[in-house]
């Protein structure tokens, strides 16, 4: 597994560090979001970590995450986010927290479930603007009969920003539509345990929209939720590290890689680095992302290939085979973030991170 030496490291003491970072910011509960595999940073070890620091409760976006989850002795309650069909809630009925997310998906229940609807633990997601998951407003008169009428077992309420990262005036007018919102079912004499609204900007940046709990995926990696303000107080968790697979020297006019995209003008030194777009190292990086180096900026020379790329090493006299090279992380002084990649390729961190592939072993490190 680790005969290439290409892995990525994950410090579990920063994703503590960045949950109590959050946590005393907003003074809530904290619902750590650990879909696609917690954003490729290992949804089992990290699950495990939020339980141990105190978390009672994780999101993930579908059910067969959240089987995954427990199924490796993770004993946490998890709310899926996602659409599920009826068949499969039956199944799994005792051990997640279902989102309706739509009236229609409601009646769905209903028809399957009958009365036995109460037995599912249940959270409303309200579409406040964000109009991708979410029961309409003008839809809850409906929901609050049927809530009333079938005893539905409601655990908590929802909603979901737009814009936090943007740091706009729409974040407050959809969280004054879910307020409104919340306020008219509990005017009904219906009981919300948990109300929830805020992603990792709103909860890094809105506090004051805190509620019982936040709902943070990115800022609980160390990434940062949005390009216009940065968090220096977030302690990535992720290091991506390779080896230098191959010394050489790109003779004056000679080109490099598939394609012919880069000819040297001088004799230059090489290296060549044994990973590619089917690590999830994106190919847009090809000719445009750099790698560490002895802590120095060596750049990508040539289209990135499914399993290689190679990059100029002039800045580095001595190079040895099988030495250390840092595709994302820190590097003597140097850090490489996966915000800086994610710029080069025109994405965003959550992409780079997330598409890091099954090819590359994750090892877990925390220090006691
Ligand atoms: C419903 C919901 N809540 C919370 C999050 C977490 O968002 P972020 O990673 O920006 O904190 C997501 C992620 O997209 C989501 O879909």
């Amino acid at each position: 597994m680790f005969d290439r030496k290409t892995f990525v490291e994950i410090n579990i003491n920063n994703y503590l560090h960045n949950l109590q970072l959050i946590k005393d910011r907003n003074k809530s509960n904290i619902i750590p979001v650990l879909k696609a595999d917690g954003y490729g940073h290992g949804a089992i070890q990290l699950s495990k970590a939020a339980y141990d620091f105190g978390v009672d409760l994780i999101a993930v976006a579908f059910l067969g995450e959240g089987i995954e989850i427990k199924k490796n002795g993770v004993n946490i309650e998890t709310l899926v986010f996602n659409y599920v069909t009826p068949k499969y809630i039956k199944e799994n009925i005792e051990n997640f927290i279902y989102t309706i997310g739509s009236l229609d998906q409601l009646e769905e229940l209903i028809n399957y479930f009958g009365k036995d609807i109460k037995n599912i633990k249940l959270h409303i997601n309200i579409n406040t603007g964000m109009n991708r998951m979410g029961l309409n407003i003008k839809d809850l008169d409906k929901m609050i009969k049927i809530i009333k009428d079938y005893n539905l077992n409601i655990h908590g309420i929802y909603s979901h920003f737009a814009t936090a990262d943007n740091l706009d005036d729409f974040v407050k007018e959809q969280y004054e539509l879910y307020i409104n919102a919340v306020n008219y079912i509990e005017n009904a004499n219906i009981n919300i345990p948990i109300k929830h609204i805020s992603n990792s900007a709103a909860s890094l940046f809105f506090p004051e929209y805190s509620l019982d709990y936040v709902r943070p995926g990115i800022a609980t990696y160390g990434l940062q939720p949005s390009d216009i303000k940065i968090e220096k107080n977030l302690k990535p968790v992720l290091t991506w590290k390779s080896i230098v697979a191959r010394i050489g020297i790109l003779k004056k006019n000679e080109s490099v890689s598939y394609g012919r995209t880069f000819f040297a003008d001088k004799d230059i030194p090489i290296a060549t680095i044994p990973v590619g777009y089917a690590d999830g190292y994106f190919r847009q990086l090809s000719n445009k992302g750099y790698v560490l180096i002895q802590g120095e900026i060596c750049n990508i020379i040539g289209r990135v290939c499914m399993d290689q790329f190679v990059v100029e090493t002039t800045k580095i006299p001595e190079i040895k085979l099988g030495e250390e090279v840092v595709l994302i992380g820190k590097q003597k002084e140097k850090q490489l973030y996966a915000e800086n990649l994610a710029k080069l390729a025109g994405t965003i961190n959550y992409d780079i991170t997330s598409k890091i592939t099954k090819r590359v072993p994750r090892v877990y490190i925390e220090e006691a």
